[in-house]
C-alpha cells in the first residue's frame, strides 16, 4: 500500500533520481572542470557506494511513499558495471511506471542499449552540446568525438528506448552558435532536443549570469528560423517547457531553471551514489540513508526517516537565487547527476 507524503509546501514526492557513481569519463566545463576534478580528486571508494541491493531496497521504500518515476544518473551512470542488473531490480518494484537514464552516450553500444531495454529501461536522455567537433570536444574537454554520441543515439533508437531526448547546455560564448544546427539536425527525427540554461550548480563551474543564454533568447533564435508554438506539459511539474515546430518538424524543450524557476511543482529527490539524500539540486546538506541502511535499520525505520525528511522540506533554491546563495557550499552536479 502506498502512503504518499507531502513537504512543507505541499509538494508530493514523485520522482527519485538515483546517482550510481560520482565518476565520469568526460570533464564538461560546466560540470566537472578539469582543474578541480583531476587525478587527485577524492572520488568515492567502491565500499562507499551503495550496492544494487541497497539501492533497490531504498527505492522500494520511496515507491511506497509515492515515487512513480525513477531516473538513473551519475557522474556517468554507464561507467558502473552491469547497470542493466539494477534496472531489472528496479523494474520489479510495484508502483514504478517510468525508468529513465541520463547518459553522455560514450559507453552506449547497441548491445548495452538492448540489455538495458530488455531489463525494463523505458527511455533515455543523452547529453550533446554541439555538432561542431571543435566546440563539442572543448566542452567535454576530453576530446570525445561527436560521431560517437550520434552512434549512441542510433543505438538507443534501435533498442526502442523512446522517445530519445537530447540535453544541450547552452553557455554564452561557447556553444550558442550551435543552437540552430542542433535544432536542424534533430527536426523531423522524433528525437526531442532540449536546451538547458547554464546553472550555478555546485561551487566549481565558475558560473556567472553573463554566461547564461536565456530561454527567451534561445526561443527567439529558433522561432525566427522555424516558427514554434507552446505545447501543454505532459505532467504537472515537468522540468522542460515544450514547444513544437509549426511546420510539423516535431518537438523541442527548454529548461529555464535560471530565468523561470519551477520550484513550486518540484517533486524530485536525489540520492547520491553513497546513499545521501538531497531534497534539492542545489542542496547544501544531505540526509544519510547509507548509515541507516548499514546499521541494520528495518524498512519501518528507514520509512520514518524519509517521512521526517520530506515533511519539512522547504527547498526552492532557484526562486531565491541571489548574489549570496551563489556562494553557498552546494553539492556538485556530478554527485547527483542533474
Ligand atoms: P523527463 O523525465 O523526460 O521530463 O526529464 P527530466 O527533465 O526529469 O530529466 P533530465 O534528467 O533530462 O533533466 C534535464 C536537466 O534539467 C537536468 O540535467 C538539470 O540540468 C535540469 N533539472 C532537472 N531537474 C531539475 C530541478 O529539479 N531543478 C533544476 N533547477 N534543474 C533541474
Ligand atoms: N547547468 C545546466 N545543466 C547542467 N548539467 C550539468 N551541469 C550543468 C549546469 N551547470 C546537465 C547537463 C547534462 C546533465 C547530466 O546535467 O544537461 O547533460
Ligand atoms: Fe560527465 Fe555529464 Fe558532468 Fe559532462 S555533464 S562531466 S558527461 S556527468
Ligand atoms: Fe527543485 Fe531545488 Fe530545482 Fe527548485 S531548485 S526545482 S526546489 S531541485
Amino acid at each position: 500500500m502506498t502512503m504518499p507524503i507531502t513537504d512543507a509546501f505541499n509538494r508530493p514526492l514523485r520522482d527519485l533520481r538515483i546517482s550510481v557513481t560520482d565518476r565520469c569519463n568526460f570533464r564538461c566545463v560546466y560540470c566537472m572542470p578539469k582543474e578541480v576534478f583531476g587525478a587527485s580528486y577524492p572520488f568515492l571508494a567502491r565500499q562507499e557506494l551503495l550496492t544494487f541491493e541497497e539501492i533497490a531496497r531504498l527505492a522500494g521504500i520511496f515507491t511506497a511513499h509515492g515515487v512513480t518515476k525513477l531516473r538513473l544518473t551519475g557522474g556517468e551512470p554507464l561507467v558502473r558495471r552491469d547497470l542493466e542488473v539494477l534496472v531489472g531490480m528496479l523494474t520489479e518494484l510495484p508502483g514504478v511506471d517510468d525508468i529513465a537514464l541520463t547518459t553522455n552516450g560514450s559507453l552506449l553500444s547497441l548491445k548495452k542499449a538492448q540489455a538495458l531495454a530488455a531489463a525494463g529501461l523505458r527511455r533515455i536522455t543523452i547529453s550533446l552540446d554541439s555538432l561542431d567537433e571543435a566546440t563539442f570536444q572543448a566542452m567535454n574537454d576530453v576530446g570525445f568525438p561527436v560521431s560517437k554520441v550520434l552512434a549512441a543515439i542510433d543505438n538507443a533508437l534501435a533498442a526502442g528506448l523512446e522517445p530519445v531526448k537530447i540535453d544541450m547546455v547552452v553557455k554564452r560564448g561557447v556553444n550558442e552558435h550551435s543552437i540552430l544546427p542542433m535544432a536542424e539536425h534533430f527536426r523531423h527525427t522524433g528525437i526531442i532536443l532540449r536546451f538547458i540554461e547554464f546553472m550555478d550548480v555546485g561551487t566549481t563551474n565558475g558560473w556567472r549570469m553573463e554566461d547564461v543564454v536565456t530561454a527567451e533568447e534561445i526561443l527567439d533564435t529558433i522561432n525566427e528560423r522555424w516558427p514554434i508554438e507552446a505545447v501543454a506539459p505532459n505532467y504537472r511539474g515537468e522540468v522542460a517547457d515544450r514547444y513544437r515546430y509549426l511546420d510539423g518538424g516535431g518537438e523541442i524543450g527548454i529548461i529555464a531553471s535560471v530565468t523561470v524557476p519551477f520550484c513550486g511543482d518540484c517533486t524530485r529527490a536525489r540520492l547520491s551514489a553513497d546513499g545521501q539524500l538531497y531534497t534539492c539540486l542545489f542542496g547544501t546538506r544531505s540526509h544519510d540513508f547509507r548509515s541507516l541502511l548499514r546499521s541494520g535499520a528495518d524498512d519501518a525505520e528507514i520509512s520514518a526517516f524519509l517521512q521526517a525528511v520530506w515533511r519539512v522540506r522547504d527547498d526552492r533554491y532557484s526562486e531565491i537565487r541571489s548574489a549570496q546563495t551563489i556562494h553557498l557550499k552546494k553539492v556538485e552536479m556530478s554527485r547527483i547527476g542533474g
